[in-house]
């Protein structure tokens, strides 16, 4: 365990997503594993295509039923790869929901945001009285900063910002203990979203769930997040805590990103990296370590063998041959005299 003071809440094991489609097999995921600790936020950023939807799906157990899922994804105790439809249903809003993207395509243009709320609750909970049902809503509502009146519109009467706001009191309303916001601000202006993001992470800090934030903005995880899990190529580069990661980040993957983000000193004139080379295709990916190709610290081995993700302090871990040994990893090239 990374930090002692956390419980775990879901642990990811040997994690393989493989989509089939009329190309072959896409390996979206390959051989991930991570923890998620309760109550933290954990930023999981990468290109897009490199598969973090992919990630973000397979824990709700939401991929499409011809897809192939190995691995284990142990939540309080039990493996959600296993579970059946009763059992998804119930896991799915109670101890585990998504806020995506899109308001708009998630709210039922002509419903009421009240209505939607209590069909919610009353889904998973038919026991619950409706009149209850609203009580919890207000509150909840109140909390996050909606006026309790507004709960009466449709979604069409409330702006971009409240209507992301409903979309976290829909996350929350069964006290779920992970949240998982895929591109969850990405439809916000900045400053809008600045101020979401502050308070996303208040609200957070009250109701102790975790949130697992999917991401390409790397900023925004930097502004928000305990830890962040850096994705390439369906595969996890490197993981570790904020201040460890961006004060000092090992792979050259990580490195390349960050250097590609512009600061926001005014004062220096910067010249921004651009990393070579594109993300691979995922039907045929690169043997070894998937990064290899575009690599600038590319070594012999990193062509022909697969490194894994290891700790390298308590707090960061990296996957990548720079860090790690292997009986072949000192041979150098074997040069065929012509
Ligand atoms: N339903 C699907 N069928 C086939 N391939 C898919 C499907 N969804 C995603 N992919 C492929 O899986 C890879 C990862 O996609 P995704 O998880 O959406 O990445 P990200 O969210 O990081 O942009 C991409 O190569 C994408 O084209
Ligand atoms: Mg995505």
């Amino acid at each position: 365990m990374m930090d002692n003071e956390k419980e775990v809440l879901v642990e990811i094991r040997d994690l393989d997503v493989r989509y089939k489609t009329r190309l072959g097999p896409v390996s979206a995921v390959d051989d991930v594993s991570f923890d998620i600790f309760q109550g933290e936020i954990l930023g999981l950023v990468g290109e897009s295509g490199c598969g973090k939807s992919t990630m973000g799906k397979a824990l709700m157990r939401l991929l499409p039923p011809a897809t192939d899922i190995h691995g284990k994804v142990i939540f309080d105790g039990a493996d959600v790869l296993t579970f059946s439809e009763d059992q998804l249903r119930d896991f799915r809003g109670r101890r585990i929901s998504m806020i995506f993207q899109d308001p708009m395509t998630s709210l039922n243009p002509v419903q009421r945001i009240d209505n939607h709320l209590v069909e919610t609750i009353q889904v998973h909970e038919p026991d619950t009285k409706e009149t209850d049902a609203l009580s919890r809503i207000r509150g909840l509502v109140e909390r996050l900063g909606i006026q309790k009146e507004r709960i009466e519109d449709f979604p069409h009467q409330l702006s971009g910002g409240m209507r992301q706001r409903v979309m976290i009191s829909l996350g929350l309303v069964l006290n779920p203990s992970l949240i998982i916001a895929d591109e969850a601000t990405t439809s916000l202006d900045v400053i809008v979203e600045a101020k979401f993001l502050d308070e996303l992470r208040e609200i957070l800090d009250e109701f102790g769930v975790s949130i697992l934030v999917i991401t390409h903005n790397i900023a925004l995880v930097a502004e928000l997040a305990d830890r962040i899990a850096v994705m390439y190529a369906g595969r996890i580069a490197e993981l570790g805590s904020i201040y460890s990661v961006f004060d000092n980040p090992l792979h050259p993957y990580t490195k390349g990103l960050l250097q590609s983000v512009p600061s926001i000193k005014l004062d220096e004139r910067e010249v921004l990296y651009k990393m070579p080379g594109e993300p691979p295709n995922l039907t045929h990916p690169p043997p070894g370590c998937r990064f290899h190709p575009r690599c600038p610290e590319v070594m012999p081995i990193c062509s022909n063998h697969t490194p894994s993700l290891l700790h390298v302090t308590s707090k960061q871990m990296v996957n990548c041959w720079l860090y790690q040994d292997h009986p072949e990893k000192d041979q150098p090239t074997i040069e065929v005299a012509t």
